[in-house]
């Protein structure tokens, strides 16, 4: 058996992919186009692990998607793959477009092709499994209740609104053509192997460097917070129990301000890591101009996975975040060849040298 995993290269597809393998001997192939988001360096533990088997390609090509399906035969395809900065996606939305509307249609196109041509036990098995984000309901008022599954689409950035026209194309597969397909919303996640764009990874290797923590406006922004690996244990649940055309909202119920996040960063970087001038790291946070259209709270209703899929975060915040912030600790290397830009040497020295030896 073969799951085909999109964009397992990047932070939560490879989160996921170490968690599936310790845990399962099902072979991943991983087709992941390694934009500036892709790290193999993030599988490096997987080197020479028959089980992981990597393709450096994009969703949008249909013809290599097929063919990998054609050789590969997976039980199901789960879709990572994605342009998921929303910074990225004001300054520059046409990739998000590409890759998150274009690409998802031609990969669902590939998908139908080799789904409709399976035997009738194996199509009756298959799923496709879309991993989409609570940014595709909009902005909740102070007050507002959490978003729950049906709460209506209301995108705001360029990234949001992509994500949401892959969510309406996987669902019209499912309605059209029957195509087994299970999409999850997950809320904000934080973890190991975050690139350091994003807020909490940002925070961490900027406080070490001695860098401003630039706070978008006033900090009051409220997200809902995520343990990657309690993200990669609900994928796995619904992959496994999930009914075909449902979607379900994944969250840590768990709601800060972002200053309150950046405040808990740099307390525990006080604890672990303390600044050799005796100062507070909180001392490096600098309020900046806020982000155009800025979403205020996002909140994540995580009731109907529990009670239908009996699916529960492990971590709480205050175990999730501590383990985040050891993890970039104990891992300089990997943070310093992302600053430096040669984490993208990596496929020429571990992959491509291999095939040639
Ligand atoms: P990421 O940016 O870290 O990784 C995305 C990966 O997709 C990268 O490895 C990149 O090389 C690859 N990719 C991009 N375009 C591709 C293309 N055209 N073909 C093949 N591969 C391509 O993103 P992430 O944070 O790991 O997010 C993964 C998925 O989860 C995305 O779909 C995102 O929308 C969704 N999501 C993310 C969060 C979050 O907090 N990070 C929350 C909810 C949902
Ligand atoms: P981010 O990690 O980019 O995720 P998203 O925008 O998808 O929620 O940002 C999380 C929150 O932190 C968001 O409200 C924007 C804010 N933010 C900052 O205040 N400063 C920063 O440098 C970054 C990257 C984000």
């Amino acid at each position: 058996m073969t799951l085909l995993i999109t964009g397992a290269a990047g932070f939560i597809g490879a989160n996921f992919v170490l968690d599936w393998l310790a845990q399962s001997d099902e072979t991943v192939v991983n087709l992941d186009k390694l934009t500036y988001a892709g790290n193999l360096e993030s599988l490096a533990s997987l080197q020479g692990d028959a089980r992981h088997i990597f393709v450096q390609g994009d969703i949008g090509d249909g013809a290599l998607v097929a063919r990998l399906l054609a050789e590969y035969r997976p039980r199901a395809v789960l879709n990572f793959a994605a342009e998921s900065h929303v910074d990225r996606s004001i300054h520059s939305p046409e990739d998000f477009i590409q890759t998150n509307v274009v690409g998802t249609f031609r990969l669902l196109e590939a998908v139908r092709a080799y789904w409709g041509a399976l035997p009738e036990a194996d199509k009756a098995a298959f799923r496709f499994l879309h991993v989409s984000t609570d940014e595709v309901y909009g902005s909740l008022g102070k007050n507002d209740p959490a978003f729950t599954e049906t709460h209506r689409y209301e995108p705001n950035s360029p990234y949001s609104a992509s994500k949401a026209a892959s969510d309406h194309l996987v669902r019209a597969y499912h309605h059209t053509y029957g195509l087994p397909v299970l999409t999850t919303n997950c809320s904000n996640n934080y973890g190991p192997y975050h690139f350091p764009e994003k807020l909490i990874p940002l925070m961490i290797v900027n406080a070490l460097a001695g860098k401003a923590l630039p706070v978008y406006g006033d900090g009051m922004q409220v997200r809902d917070w995520l343990y990657v690996k309690d993200h990669c244990s609900a994928i796995r649940r619904v992959l496994q129990a999930g009914q075909p055309g449902e979607v379900y909202n994944v969250g840590g119920w768990n709601e800060k301000p972002n200053i309150e996040i950046v405040n808990t960063v740099c307390a525990l970087l006080d604890e672990l890591r303390p600044r050799a001038d005796g100062t507070r790291y909180s001392a490096q946070i600098s309020y900046v101009k806020d982000r155009p259209g800025h979403d205020r709270r996002y909140a994540i209703d995580a009731s109907k996975i529990e009670r239908e899929l009996g699916w529960k975060p492990a971590e709480t915040f205050a175990s999730g975040i501590r383990k985040t912030v050891q993890w970039y600790l104990a891992n300089p290397d990997w943070v310093a060849h992302v600053q430096s830009g040669a984490y993208r040497d990596w496929i020429q020295t571990q992959y491509v040298r291999d095939e040639a030896a």
